[in-house]
């Protein structure tokens, strides 16, 4: 059985977007933004407050935040690494957060310069900080199924990480698989083991694309959840790296009877338009069927 309903959180603005090689004008990240909430996705990872140094394609989070259109009933979280990172936040009028952890200590040295131990000393000061904010706070874990530089990561480590996060104060948890090398047989481990420790309905996914499995490990990760909220997330870096994209998750969810409240119409006019404003085809599958771009 399935779920009757899931939530999905598009993350294009900001984990498409990062990665880009040209940096994208901060008009046509807000107009990516409108048109995906014209398209009623619930919730829009917007950008990210993070370094300048360390990801220059998320300089412009102040002007995208504060440029965008706020549709009642939507949010516009944005990812922050550290204390500064959510003062400047709030400052530009984020009403949610997300922070990002890993279940590699090598990729928490590559991504976020700290150990995991080091790291949790940062989420304590942001979710200090946040509760007296009243900002609610979401939490990602990278590498539940497998690192670019350790390989295997255990169940039992992602598990760890997640309870941690979650007992810390994030509502809730986003898996990743941030190099997309997972199967749906390993999502199912690492899902029984992290399900053991958290409850489901704290739990949701981010499934990355690059060994074209998304769509799979996500349809494993609804069926050993069957609950909601539940959710996945977006695309856009190239076809062969990037997250998987939204149009053909919500293809497939509105194929299973699943309510996602998402127009796939106007969604696929907003990756149409980013495609063209990145010069580039989309990867989207749905997408490719559907227009002769
Ligand atoms: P650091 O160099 O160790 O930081 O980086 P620091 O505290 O020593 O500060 C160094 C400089 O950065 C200082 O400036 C700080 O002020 C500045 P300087 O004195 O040299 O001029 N700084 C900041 N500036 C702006 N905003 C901030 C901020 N913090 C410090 N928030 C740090 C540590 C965490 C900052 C750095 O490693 C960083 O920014 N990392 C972010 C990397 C990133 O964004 N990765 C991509 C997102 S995660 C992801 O994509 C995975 C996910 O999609 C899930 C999945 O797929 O698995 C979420
Ligand atoms: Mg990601």
């Amino acid at each position: 059985t399935f779920p009757k309903q899931v939530k999905i959180v598009e993350v294009g603005p900001r984990d498409g977007l990062q990665n880009e090689k040209n940096i994208v004008p901060t008009p046509v990240k807000i107009k990516l933004i409108d048109m995906l909430s014209e398209a009623r996705l619930p919730v829009i990872e917007a950008t990210s407050f993070v370094s300048p140094k360390w990801v220059p394609q998320m300089a412009d989070h102040a002007e995208v935040l504060k440029g965008i259109q706020k549709f009642p009933g939507i949010s516009y979280p944005v990812l922050i690494p550290n204390v500064k990172g959510f003062q400047a936040a709030v400052a530009a009028g984020a009403k949610e957060v997300s922070l990002f952890g890993a279940a590699s200590e090598l990729f928490s040295k590559k991504n976020s310069n700290c150990s995991i131990e080091e790291s949790f000393q940062r989420f304590d000061q942001i979710l200090k900080a946040a509760q007296a904010a009243s900002i609610p706070v979401r939490g990602y874990v990278s590498c539940v199924l497998g690192c670019p530089y350790e390989g295997k990561i255990s169940p039992a480590k992602v598990a760890e990480v997640t309870k941690k996060l979650y007992s810390m104060g994030c509502y809730e948890i986003s898996l990743g698989d941030t190099t997309g090398v997972g199967t749906p047989g390993t999502m199912k481990d690492m899902l029984s083991a992290v399900m053991y420790e958290v409850p489901v309905a704290a739990l949701a996914v981010h499934c990355h694309d690059t060994y074209g499995q998304a769509l799979a490990n996500t349809l494993m990760a609804l069926q050993v959840i069957q609950a909601c909220p539940f959710s996945q997330r977006a695309w856009r870096q190239d076809s062969s790296s990037g997250n998987l994209a939204t149009e053909d998750l919500v293809y497939m969810l509105t194929g299973l009877g699943i309510h996602t409240g998402v127009n796939l119409q106007k969604l696929l006019e907003a990756g149409t338009f980013i495609c063209q404003a990145l010069n580039r085809k989309t990867g989207s599958k749905v997408a490719q069927a559907t227009y002769k771009l």
